[in-house]
């Protein structure tokens, strides 16, 4: 091809060829911009919601809310909306940004309005369908009802959902978006809740090398650094984070010292003693993209989590029985098996899922 682009150009006249040569780079150059940037991905046509094939089946009721294209574009359009915070400064996807999995990376507690700041971590929004409770003391039992929390809480949004209903109403294309979607352009409160759960029941993460072994896709194939840590994770840290999610979804105490603010986790919920200081159990997919770690952000690096699991659990009533060891409360592992624990961790990370056009604000 360059040895008949040079043919070309030798033989044409010396005025036209400045012109060609010019032409030709221009061609060249668009070319290369339209191919993609290694790394990223196509936007990917609608495809709705479909259950990875090394996923279990989903536990969201699809049948009161089937995810559509339109239901879903417009619950994309009121994750990014700022419309839905009291000033219009902060919108889901402040807290929960697509480049880290949807979580606020870098900030240990979530970061709101005003610049207040909350309690808890942002946890990601990532294969929520699967998830029986939300949040991190499983206080909200149905994905519909969540965004209430957020917009009406004092350091998040700090907005009233018929206020944010109002807004939404004067404007005249989400009358049109919730008509295409709900066939009425009276926009209750109902059908916003059921876009933005549209939108976040599409935000699968399952294209990680792990699911490309797991679904024997191509040459997929772990190191044998990777598989021996995937032995390794399924042992002993599989009885709370269980693949494929990499979260039973229960809620544990794993030998965290209170912290500062004394979170009770689940206890404030159910009011339950045995409850106290246990947590969801977050699910270990795409942690390279994630940090801080735990529901107060309080590690910076996954050494920092493998010190604890390793040497820093505390034997408080509560503790996990899958913790207490033989003896010493804790996992432990040499310095080669941590070595292989983040070989297998970093498989788990979802570059496909981070880059994802489709699930990105446009
Ligand atoms: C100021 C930051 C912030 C904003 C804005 C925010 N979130 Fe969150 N989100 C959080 C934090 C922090 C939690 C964990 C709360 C807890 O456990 O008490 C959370 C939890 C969640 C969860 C539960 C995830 C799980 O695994 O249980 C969902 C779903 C969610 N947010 C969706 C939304 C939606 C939808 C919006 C917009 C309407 C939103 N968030 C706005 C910070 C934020
Ligand atoms: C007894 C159940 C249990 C076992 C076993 C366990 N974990 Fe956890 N893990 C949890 C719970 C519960 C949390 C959340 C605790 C909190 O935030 O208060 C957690 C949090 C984490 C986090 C933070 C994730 C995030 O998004 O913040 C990582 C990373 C992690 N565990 C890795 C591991 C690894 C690696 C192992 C095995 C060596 C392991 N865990 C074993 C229950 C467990």
């Amino acid at each position: 091809m360059l040895e008949c682009l040079c043919t070309i150009i030798l033989k044409t006249d010396p005025m036209n060829r400045k012109h060609f040569i010019v032409t030709t780079v221009l061609i060249l150059l668009v070319f290369a911009c339209s191919r993609d940037l290694p790394g990223t991905h196509k936007p990917e046509a609608f495809e709705g919601f479909r259950q990875p094939g090394n996923f279990p089946a989903p536990a969201y009721h699809f049948e009161t809310n089937p995810v559509t294209k339109e239901g879903f574009e417009l619950g994309r359009k009121l994750f990014y909306e700022t419309r839905l915070s009291r000033n219009n400064t902060i919108s889901c996807g402040s807290c929960h940004i697509q480049s880290s999995a949807f979580t606020q990376h870098g900030h240990d507690v979530s970061h709101g309005i005003d610049d207040r700041l909350g309690s808890r971590n942002t946890p990601p929004v990532m294969n929520l369908a699967w998830s029986p409770l939300f949040m991190w003391d499983g206080g909200i039992f149905d994905l519909d009802l969540q965004p209430v929390a957020p917009i009406t809480t004092h350091e998040e949004m700090d907005e009233t959902v018929a206020n944010v209903v109002a807004k939404l109403q004067q404007a005249p294309e989400y009358r049109t978006l919730f008509q295409k979607a709900f066939g009425n352009d009276q926009i209750s409160t109902g059908n916003l809740m059921k876009a933005l759960s549209q939108f976040m029941l599409l935000c699968v993460s399952s294209r990680s090398k792990y699911d490309s072994v797991m679904r024997r896709e191509g040459t997929a194939a772990f190191t044998s650094e990777e598989a021996a840590g995937y032995t390794l994770v399924v042992q002993k840290c599989g009885g709370c984070h269980k693949e494929p999610l990499f979260t039973d979804g229960s809620f544990r105490n794993n030998g965290l010292d209170t912290g500062t603010n004394k979170d009770p986790g689940r206890y404030a919920v159910t009011l339950r003693p045995e409850d106290r200081y246990k947590f969801k159990v977050p699910s270990l997919r795409n942690l390279a993209y994630t940090a801080p770690y735990m529901h107060d952000g309080r590690f910076y690096t996954l050494d920092a989590v493998l010190d604890h699991y390793t040497k820093g659990v505390q034997a408080a009533p509560g503790l996990d029985p899958l913790l207490t060891g033989n003896g010493a409360p804790g996992i432990p592992l040499t310095a080669g098996e941590r070595d292989q624990v983040r070989a297998f961790l970093s498989t788990l990370n979802d570059r496909a899922f981070i880059t994802d056009r489709l699930l990105a604000e446009q």
